[in-house]
């Protein structure tokens, strides 16, 4: 029926019209106050006017998005609504932990719920489509966006990306509830070179098809009703501009029947990147390659009337892009009542509801990794214990809600020190110690960051001596990491270590808390600091969730969907490299094999680590060969003194290939709480989904031979069993 009736709508629009729903602008006025006059935005004002625009991002409130929508709908011609785009990253208003640590759950209805909740945020605010999730993987932390995606494993990753994909868009996108949802960025950005933003990707097909475009795939399975194309250049051709990506695969292989945004500019940044002449020649590349909308390039709308006129770009290209993005609009029920979003009554119940705060602060107590927790110093006692809190982001309100939160207020989280101060049996004395950047840092001036009080700096440590317990909140502040915040190093910023080295030297009893949109090197940390929590940018409840941990009212869970690196050195990192010609030092091999003289190979912490207040044991493995797979059980015991939750974790290896295979490969998991004593048997079917692997074709193929599986609770799983497949 939808088709229909965006056909009849195509039939009576004119070139202008329909090249003008590929046209999307930022919000370049006040919508609610008089029309612009002179310059540019008097001009954007008139194409709203005539139907040449077709979306807006960054409009937000149900006021400035009636205004504008009333514009397109009121004033122009044919009335056609228009979508409103929004970086819904990880919340609207009530913030949810970033992305990232979203990942480190592994649970995929919570991360679902997320995406509702951050979706009935901001459909009450007006929005109807968000440009997430990213599911770029990327094995480099020095890239600041790896706070935004689900880490560095495309298994993982392709179930977080189809989870969050049913949050945001629900059964029914004409929910007032729900929004398009947006898989970015099409394709390899998080393979920038040397982890630098917007900077170039190389790679060969076989990373292409096994690691970047899987969880590409599982969004468009799931549904997903558009893609956002990437900043990068992807083996010399700009992914925007690049037809391979657009038409071959996605369109093509995939049969994706949503349609295609550029990124920001991304359109006329394809002439700096010397792969179009002018303006004129981005438009014709960029649509023939299957761009269907223009964000803030302005080249469409200037441009590709003229192109058709000229035969230089068929007109078929056009009303397909036209049809693709007027489909979502009628899905979104916006002709049916471009209001639809708009309701004040709504947005005042909606945002900001009470109840968002239990799913995000269960989101963040599910997001926390134990790294390490020696001498069990946690969790803390309740009662008559003198704790230090230390580290400027412990009394912050701010740095929690973590990166990419346009719509999100300052100052809305709950600290570490306001979490903490709840439990009421202990001493609690606070001291800042040192801000997180100090000097002139030209890089995070915006954090508007002072130089370090050295006195500060005394205080902090002379309060430590004192107490029983410190508790240090050391890491990143939540604009750190996001886009455009790539780094060289990965250590503490400032005078952080110093100050940790300072605190150590006269109290060792140190729970070091991170907060960070990244792995970081915490290679001395490790080393000396008995227990280490990663608490990264937590969101609206962080401090509630944090304080629940370190008093073991929430026992953790999370594991890491990064690896960090023991140094900067090793980046880019991950659990699953391939086996290279030269492994290990065998016999007298001590210097030609693959490894680095001044560091082992092995990350500081491995993808898939994470402890708990409890143990757990591994057990009666077995593996028993199918006509076509395998099935493995393993046993699982809870070996502690507490309840506890262990994400248990099946790796592959297909040893030898027709292409080589990593070394070992994520293949299933599934999360146990267990009582203590108590003893659950796990099973995995592995099938030819598992066993097999996409070719240097692009063809998935299944070949048989022996295959190696690990069971446990990280990476680093040693029970393994082998099997063949005949
Ligand atoms: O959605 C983002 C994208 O990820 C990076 N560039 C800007 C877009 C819109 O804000």
């Amino acid at each position: 029926a939808i088709a229909r009736k965006v056909d009849s709508l195509l039939a009576i629009m004119t070139l202008e019209e329909k090249i003008g729903q590929m046209n999307q602008y930022n919000g370049f006025t006040d919508f609610t106050g008089p029309a612009p006059k002179g310059g540019d935005a008097e001009r954007k004002y008139e194409y709203l006017r005539k139907g040449y625009v077709g979306s807006m991002l960054n409009v937000r409130g149900v006021k400035n998005v009636r205004a504008v929508q009333k514009i397109a709908v009121e004033e122009s011609r044919l009335g056609i609504p228009l979508i409103i785009g929004f970086d819904v990253i990880h919340g609207y208003k009530t913030m949810a932990p970033i992305p990232l640590a979203e990942a480190a759950s592994w649970d995929m209805e919570a991360i679902q719920r997320s995406a509702e909740v951050a979706a009935a945020e901001a459909a009450a605010s007006g929005i109807n489509w968000t440009f997430a999730p990213m599911v770029d993987i990327s094995r480099d932390a020095r890239w600041g966006r790896v706070m935004e995606g689900a880490g560095e494993d495309p298994f993982l990753g392709s179930d977080i990306a189809a989870a969050r994909v049913r949050g945001f868009q629900g059964d029914d996108l004409s929910d007032p509830l729900t929004i398009a949802a947006c898989a970015k960025h099409w394709a390899a950005y998080g393979f920038a070179e040397g982890g630098r933003d917007y900077n170039t990707s190389d790679i060969g097909t076989s990373t292409l098809y096994n690691v970047v475009f899987p969880p590409f795939k599982a969004a468009a399975d799931a549904g997903v009703k558009t893609f956002m194309n990437s900043f990068n250049t992807l083996n010399g051709i700009p992914a925007t501009g690049d037809k391979f990506l657009q038409r071959e695969i996605l369109k093509g292989k995939w049969d994706f029947e949503g349609f295609v945004i550029s990124d920001w500019g991304s359109i006329k940044e394809m002439v700096d990147h010397g792969f179009a002449k002018d303006g004129k020649e981005a438009a014709r590349l960029a649509v023939t390659a299957g761009s269907d909308m223009d964000m803030e390039s302005d080249l469409y709308v200037t441009e590709l009337a003229g192109l058709v006129k000229a035969g230089k770009v068929d007109e078929a290209m056009i009303t397909d892009a036209a049809r693709r993005i007027l489909t979502v609009k009628f899905e979104l029920g916006l002709f049916e009542d471009p209001y639809r979003y708009c309701d004040e009554a709504r947005e005042k119940e909606v945002v900001y509801n009470e109840k968002y705060q239990e799913d995000v602060l269960d989101m963040a107590r599910k997001s926390i990794v134990l790294l390490k927790n020696k001498g069990n110093l946690l969790p803390l006692k309740k009662q008559g214990q003198k704790i230090a809190l230390i580290g400027a982001l412990a009394d912050d309100k701010s740095s929690p809600l973590g990166s990419w939160r346009i719509a999100s207020d300052d100052g809305t989280a709950v600290s570490v020190k306001e979490g903490m101060e709840k439990y009421e049996g202990n001493t609690l004395t606070y001291a800042k110690g040192a801000d997180v950047v100090t000097g002139d840092a030209t890089f995070y001036r915006e954090l508007n960051i002072n130089e370090t009080d050295t006195s500060a700096f005394a205080k902090a440590v002379s309060t430590a001596r004192d107490a029983d317990v410190v508790v240090m909140v050391l890491g990143e502040h939540g604009f750190m990491s996001g886009e455009g915040r790539s780094r060289t190093t990965l250590n503490m910023p400032g005078v952080q270590q110093e100050l940790l080295e300072a605190v150590y030297a006269v109290n060792k009893n140190i729970v070091l808390v991170l907060n960070n949109g990244r792995p970081l090197v915490i290679d001395w940390a490790a080393e000396n600091i008995p227990t280490i929590v990663e608490g990264w940018h937590l969101g609206s409840q962080a401090g509630n969730a944090i304080a629940h941990v370190l008093y073991g009212d929430y026992n953790p869970s999370g594991k890491l969907p990064m690896s960090f690196p023991r140094n900067v050195g090793q980046v880019p990192i991950y659990y699953n490299p391939k086996s290279t010609g030269r492994p290990n030092n065998a016999g007298d091999n001590l210097v030609f094999w693959s490894h680095y003289g001044d560091s082992e190979n092995t990350p500081l912490y491995p993808f898939g680590h994470g402890l708990s207040y409890t143990t757990f044991k591994y057990s009666n493995m077995a593996v028993t060969p199918k006509a076509s797979g395998a099935t493995v059980k393993v046993t699982v015991t809870n070996t502690g003194t507490v309840e506890g939750k262990e994400i248990v974790q099946l790796y592959l290896q297909d040893p030898f290939a027709s292409v080589t295979r990593p070394t070992r490969e994520l293949k299933g998991y599934e999360a146990v709480m267990l009582v203590p004593g108590a003893s659950k048997e796990i099973t995995f079917e592995l099938t030819g989904e598992e066993l097999g692997f996409y070719n240097n074709q692009g063809e998935w193929i299944v070949e048989s031979g022996d295959f190696n599986v690990w069971v446990g609770g990280s990476s680093d799983a040693k029970l393994m069993k082998s099997f063949e497949l005949e």
